[in-house]
């Protein structure tokens, strides 16, 4: 029996599962080139790079918010990966693939990622695609089929989706262009204001992922973490200790930018689906969603029940493997030709 593969590539992480075993990757989607030509190192391996490597080593990020910027790059990347999963689970070669799109991709960013998955080496015997809010929602784990309003937010690297869905299609959508990358964006800023002091990239998002919250902490909740980088005075390399209402006050900015753009989609839906929506909730997904309390707050300012997903960066992914895996779902994914034709 052939096997089937969902692919979810984002601008942070690489999600790849597979029919019947779940999801058999989830890493940086990072690669490490050596002298502009040869790729030495991919995933969380080329990322622990970032920031250390020497000038004939860089490292890139093939997609940029959310959109394929390097395709000849991401197309070797993928041979290096499906390689590795291939040693794990079985050769890839002749299969069929499932294509996460977003639903704000343009026709040539469509064709773009069915093109990049169809170059590669592994050449995939059929590829179809499927939107990623219905991706996500499946992934969830909401009734698709009988579903007939619910609201999704995913909160990835450099995108917001915010989609109402409803008996297996998109009725709106919306991005933000932005996401948890903002957020360390400001971390750093902060930093270098209020301490004279500069971290990389990596330790913004550590900072974010350990000490972020939606919730100004209360004084016996406040937690702490010490973070290196270096003195802006001095010049030298050190550590300072940063605390969790610091970066509650940091990233709730573009927490509260999330919860009214949702706010505002759900003031402006139709009045049977704003019913409905009131019964199913929301649901929160994406890596960003893990912000502590975010969920909290989508509730205060909306009203809804919100049910956070666990494993938020990997939704998608599931959800394509689960349309694989079922016949009745079948129909959410499309093959890529016939939606050319039309
Ligand atoms: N526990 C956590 N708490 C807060 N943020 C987290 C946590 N874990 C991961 N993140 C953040 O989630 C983001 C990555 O999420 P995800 O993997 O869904 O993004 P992506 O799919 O690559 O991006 P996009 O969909 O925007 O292209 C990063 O900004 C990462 O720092
Ligand atoms: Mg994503």
């Amino acid at each position: 029996m052939s096997k089937v593969y969902g692919i979810d590539i984002g601008t942070s992480t690489l999600k790849i599962s597979q029919k019947d075993v779940g999801v058999v990757y989830n890493q940086k989607n990072v690669i490490a080139v050596f002298d502009k030509k040869k790729i030495i190192a991919t995933g969380d391996e080329a990322w622990a790079m970032d920031g250390r490597a020497p000038s004939e080593i860089e490292v890139i990020h093939p997609v940029h918010s959310g959109v394929l910027a390097e395709l000849k790059k991401m197309t070797e990347m993928l041979d290096i990966v499906f390689e590795k999963i291939g040693e794990e689970h079985g050769k890839m070669t002749g299969q069929e693939f499932l294509v996460a799109i977003p639903s704000y991709a343009t026709e040539v960013e469509r064709k773009a990622l069915v093109d990049l998955v169809a170059a590669t080496s592994v050449k995939p015997k059929r590829i179809r695609v499927v939107d990623r809010p219905i991706a996500d929602a499946v992934g969830v784990g909401i009734n698709i089929r009988e579903c007939f309003g619910t609201i999704i937010v995913d909160v990835g690297a450099d995108t917001t989706e915010i989609s109402v869905v409803s008996l297996g299609g998109i009725v709106v959508s919306r991005m933000l262009n932005f996401g948890g990358n903002r957020m360390d964006e400001s971390i750093i800023s902060a930093v270098r204001k209020d301490y004279n002091f500069l971290i990389g990239r990596k330790t913004a998002e550590q900072i974010k992922n350990t000490l972020g919250s939606a919730n100004d902490p209360s004084d016996d909740e406040i937690t702490m973490m010490k973070a290196f980088g270096r003195d802006i005075i001095s010049g030298l390399p050190g550590s300072i200790r940063v605390d969790s209402s610091f970066v509650y006050f940091t990233i709730q900015e573009h927490l509260q930018i999330i919860a009214e753009t949702v706010r505002n989609i759900l003031e402006h839906c139709d009045p049977e689906i704003s019913l409905d929506i009131l019964e199913s909730g929301m649901y929160l997904t994406g890596g960003a969603s893990g912000i502590k309390d975010f969920d909290r707050l989508l509730a205060g300012i909306t009203g809804l029940k919100v049910t956070k997903c666990p494993k938020g960066s990997e939704s998608v992914a599931v959800g394509l493997e689960l349309i694989a895996e079922n016949q009745k779902l079948d129909f959410l994914a499309e093959k890529y030709e016939m939606m050319q034709i039309m």
